[in-house]
C-alpha cells in the first residue's frame, strides 16, 4: 500500500486553511495534507490556537514552518506538539521580498548548514524528524549539482523527505512570477531519487492531473499538487481509487452536503461563513450550473440557505 506522502496537497498560504483542508479530506481520504506556512516566531508569540487548531479528520495533516534559528524553530516546534500534526515541514521555498528580509524560506538555501542545524534542532527538542520543501536552486544555480548539493548536506543532519518544487527561485522576482518564469526541471528531481534511493523524494510544480501524477510516481516517491488541487479540487476525485488502490469514490453532492453540515458547525463556532464557502466555489467547475453555483456562493450572504440555494442549481439526485 503506497503511503500519504505519495498524493500531497503543497502548502498555500490563503489557500490551504483548515476550511480548504476539510473539503479536500471529502474527496480524499489518503491525501497527506499541508497547512500554511507558519513563522515560528508567530506560534512563539501569536495566537497559537488560530494558527494551528484543526480537526481531527484532516489528518494526515502536515504543519509547515518558516524558521531561521534553530533553537526559536524548535521551541516553536514543542509548543505545536499538542496539536498531533503528523508531520513537521520546513520551508526552504518562499521567495517573498518579506521571507528574504527574514532570512527565511528560498534564502536559506545558500545555507545548507543552517538548515540541517534547523532540523537537527526540531528533531532534539520533540522527536520529530521535519521534512524539508526547498527548489532546485537560487539565482545564478544551474543544473543537477547546486540542488545534490543541498540535499547531501541537509541530509547529514538526518533529514530523510525532500520535497522539491522543480524550479530555482529568482529572488528578483515577485512570488507569483516565481511559480511561473523559472522552467519546471522534474528530470532533475527524478535524478535525485536515483542518486540518492534511501531518501524519500517528492515532486513538486505544474502536475495539473492524475495521469501526470501516476507518471511522476514512476520515477519518485511521492507528487505535491498545489493550484490545481486548490482551482479545480474535483479533478482529483478518482485519487484514492487510482492512486492509493481504494474501491471507494466521493461523490461530489455528498460532499456538498457534507460541507453544508460542516458550515452550520463552523457558524455556530462563531467562524466566519465566507472563508468556509471560498474553497467550495470552484467545486463544480466544468459541469452544468457551474456558474450559478458560483455565483450563488459568491453572490449570495455565507448562511447554509445559501448553500442550499447553490445545491439547487447544480445537477444532485
Ligand atoms: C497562493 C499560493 C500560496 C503559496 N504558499 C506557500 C507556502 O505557504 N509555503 C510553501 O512552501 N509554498 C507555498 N506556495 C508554493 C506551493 O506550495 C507550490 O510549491 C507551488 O505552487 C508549485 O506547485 P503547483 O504548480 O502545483 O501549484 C504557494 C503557492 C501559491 C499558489
Amino acid at each position: 500500500m503506497r503511503s500519504p506522502r505519495a498524493f500531497s496537497v503543497a502548502p498555500m498560504l490563503e489557500r490551504t486553511d483548515r476550511h480548504f483542508r476539510y473539503l479536500f479530506r471529502q474527496i480524499s481520504e489518503r491525501a497527506l495534507l499541508y497547512t500554511e506556512m507558519v513563522v515560528d516566531r508567530a506560534i512563539l508569540r501569536g495566537d497559537r490556537e488560530r494558527l494551528l487548531a484543526h480537526r481531527e479528520e484532516e489528518h494526515p495533516l502536515a504543519l509547515q514552518i518558516a524558521a531561521r534559528e534553530p533553537e526559536e524553530a524548535a521551541r516553536a516546534a514543542r509548543l505545536a506538539l499538542p496539536y498531533g500534526f503528523d508531520e513537521i515541514n520546513l520551508n526552504v521555498g518562499c521567495p517573498s521580498e518579506k521571507s528574504q528580509a527574514l532570512g527565511i524560506g528560498a534564502v536559506l538555501f545558500r545555507e545548507p548548514e543552517r538548515v540541517a542545524a534547523i532540523v537537527r534542532a526540531i528533531h532534539e527538542e520533540t522527536g520529530v524528524l521535519p521534512t524539508v520543501k526547498h527548489r532546485i536552486g537560487l539565482d545564478g544555480d544551474e543544473g543537477y549539482a547546486p540542488l545534490a548539493r543541498f540535499v547531501e548536506r541537509v541530509a547529514e543532519s538526518g533529514a530523510r523527505v525532500f520535497v522539491v518544487h522543480a524550479r530555482k527561485a529568482l529572488l528578483s522576482l515577485s512570488t507569483r512570477k516565481n511559480r511561473e518564469i523559472p522552467p519546471l526541471r522534474h528530470d532533475l528531481v527524478h535524478r535525485l531519487k536515483a542518486d540518492f534511493p534511501e531518501l524519500t523524494i517528492v515532486t513538486n510544480g505544474g502536475i495539473q492531473t492524475l495521469d501526470e501524477v501516476l507518471f511522476h510516481l514512476e520515477k519518485v516517491d511521492g507528487v505535491m499538487v498545489g493550484r490545481a488541487a486548490f482551482e479545480d479540487p474535483w479533478r482529483f476525485a478518482e485519487l484514492d481509487a487510482r492512486v492509493f488502490g481504494q474501491s471507494r469514490r466521493p461523490d461530489r453532492c455528498q460532499v456538498a452536503r457534507a460541507m453544508l453540515a460542516y458550515l452550520e458547525e463552523e457558524l455556530n463556532r462563531g467562524t466566519p461563513g465566507r472563508a468556509v464557502l471560498k474553497p467550495l466555489i470552484p467545486l463544480f467547475r466544468g459541469t452544468r450550473g457551474a456558474r450559478a453555483w458560483r455565483r450563488t456562493l459568491t453572490e449570495g450572504p455565507p448562511t447554509p440557505k445559501t448553500l442550499l440555494a447553490a445545491l439547487a442549481r447544480v445537477e444532485c439526485p
